[in-house]
């Protein structure tokens, strides 16, 4: 048996359950059809018993909201829309006192255009300091018309804009490696490493204890501007994982490591180069990165135990821990993707109009909760997984907001769907979501919704949420569980089994052929019911042996 990690790191998170909460959509308390601070203050019981260690919010901060609060206006301040600094205080200690800490979202990458900095460089001239924060740059050829490159965008599109001048006339260039209202910052001006770094502080001084680092491989850009060629030395892309970009995360690293109780650094670090995706895990750097190798791979048991097997071989360098995700905020909800011929991720790959088998999509999404729960590391949930939800595919063309949706010229469905605001209660008009005699919910809920509610779930033995629940108690109960051990053994072909520790084995059945189990003195939980004693079809088990 090996260790899947080096144990030198002891931090509180090394096997935690980590929980992302989507304010806008997890619990409306005051009845304007947006979720809110004190909705998730109200619902904290819910994640206590569902047994998470942390809560993960997508920004909170005052934001315009064109791209779901990732346009981040002032980091000092609640969204008026969620509630205010005091309840965000509040709902840091009232987790605490339930055992749940908080980590907050970190969008470094860029601002929003109501930034106070982004208005005062708007307001200025061409050359004045006010613009160096960003990148404003004189467009090419005769009058400047011409943008400065052709970098593509993430969100599809240009990443220029042309400013007006006082007088009308087309000014200077600015770049938004997003949307328009996403400016990126210059990360070579001291401003913009000095306040994030203050940044940090204001929120771990409010008893924050991690963040979760946006678009972290972006943030260092080429001075020169050069186009994107075809080959480019590992570290000098002009605008991707250049190697100065490294620096700002061990300066972080430091402040983190400042306070009593270490903060925690999680890393959104989309890097298909697994030797390039570690460099941010070493160990002046952040504690651990998102798993979205694991999260793209088809459910199939060959491309997932390969992604295993190179996850592990990736993090026996470091002592981060691996990370396991289904999902978030940005892609495909698991039983919806899961249900559909082609199971893996991609974003170019979204559309409309796929077909899908919902029934066979819950079925996996519940054996894949047990899969990435019985690995050793950290699991995240995003939230209504733990539910069930499914992709929410026919929002009316009027209720969508996101800006992948619009620069897609609509073809790509846009992440509103993973979004929808989230089913407390079987019946009522937000079925829970809102109180009763409440504003509509910002995005609609299926009228089925009721059905994936939480209350409804709670008392039957059978839903996603007591299998959640219930995978989420044993993970802490189960000593085997909570350490590094992990060792692959025999199973019929198609199907994955690991042992971990002394005392528990992961099976899980992807052929069409039910697998016999290994010996075993007991079934712990299985995602379905086994078929004479042996596991069906897209179902996992654990097992005592
Ligand atoms: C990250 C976020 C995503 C956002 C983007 C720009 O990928 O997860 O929601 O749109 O960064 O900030």
């Amino acid at each position: 048996m090996h260790s899947a990690q080096r144990t030198s790191d002891t931090g509180w998170w090394r096997n935690a359950v980590i929980y992302q909460v989507y304010p806008r959509s997890f619990a409306d308390a005051d009845g304007d059809g947006t979720g809110d601070l004190a909705g998730v203050r109200r619902h904290l019981p819910y994640l206590a018993e569902l047994g998470v260690d942390a809560l993960w919010f997508t920004p909170w901060y005052r934001s315009p909201q064109a791209d779901g609060g990732y346009d981040v206006a002032d980091y000092r301040a609640i969204d008026p829309a969620f509630g205010t600094l005091e309840d965000a205080e509040a709902l840091i200690a009232d987790a605490l006192r339930l055992g749940i800490r908080t980590i907050v979202d970190i969008v470094p990458n860029h601002v929003s255009a109501d930034h106070a900095w982004f208005r005062e460089a708007l307001a200025a001239p061409p050359g004045d300091p006010a613009r160096d924060r960003f990148w404003f740059h004189d467009g090419k050829g005769p009058g400047g018309d011409t943008i400065p490159t052709n970098w593509s965008s993430s969100f599809g599109g240009d990443t220029w804009t042309r400013t007006t001048g006082p007088d009308g006339r087309p000014g200077q260039w600015y770049l938004h490696m997003f949307a328009p209202e996403q400016p990126d910052l210059n990360w070579n001006h001291p401003d913009v490493a000095a306040e994030h770094e203050a940044v940090l502080r204001f929120w771990y001084d409010r008893g924050v204890a991690g963040v979760r680092i946006d678009s972290a491989s972006m943030l260092a850009k080429d001075p020169s501007l050069p186009e994107v060629g075809e080959a480019h030395p590992p570290g000098r892309h002009p605008h991707l994982d250049r190697d100065e970009v490294h620096d700002v995360y061990r300066r972080w690293r430091k402040i983190a490591d400042s306070y009593d109780e270490p903060r925690l650094l999680v890393g959104e670090v989309w890097l298909e180069d697994t030797d390039r995706f570690v460099r941010y895990l070493r160990d002046d750097e952040m504690h651990m990165a998102f798993n979205f190798d694991f999260m793209s791979r088809p459910w199939d048991a060959e491309a997932l135990a390969a992604s295993i097997r190179s996850t592990f071989a990736a993090h026996a360098a470091v002592s981060a821990p691996p990370t396991w995700v289904l999902s978030n905020h940005d892609v495909t909800r698991p039983v919806t993707r899961y249900g559909r011929e082609d199971t893996s991720f991609a974003f170019a790959d979204k559309r409309f109009g796929t077909p899908t088998d919902l029934a066979l999509g819950a079925r996996r999404a519940r054996a894949a909760a047990l899969l990435t729960a019985a690995l050793p590391g950290v699991l995240y949930v995003y939230q209504g997984d733990e539910l069930g939800l499914p992709e929410v595919e026919d929002l009316p063309d009027g209720a969508r907001e996101d800006p992948m949706h619009f620069r897609s010229g609509g073809v790509d469905p846009g992440r509103d769907g993973c979004r929808v605001p989230l089913p407390w209660t079987a019946t009522g008009p937000t079925f829970g979501f809102s109180g009763e005699a409440a504003a509509a919910p910002w995005l609609p809920q299926p009228q089925d919704w009721g059905g994936h509610a939480a209350q409804t779930q709670e008392s039957d033995p059978g839903s996603f949420l007591t299998l959640y629940r219930r995978a989420i108690r044993l993970r802490r109960a189960e000593p085997a569980l909570r350490g590094d051990a992990f060792a692959w053994t025999e199973t019929a072909p198609g199907a994955l089994a690991f042992r971990r520790g002394e005392d528990v084995t992961c099976v899980v059945n992807f052929a069409d052929a039910p697998a016999d189990l290994p010996a075993h003195t007991e079934v712990l939980l299985a995602s379905g019911p086994l078929e004479g004693g042996a596991l069906p079809k897209d179902t996992a088990a654990w097992l005592r042996t």
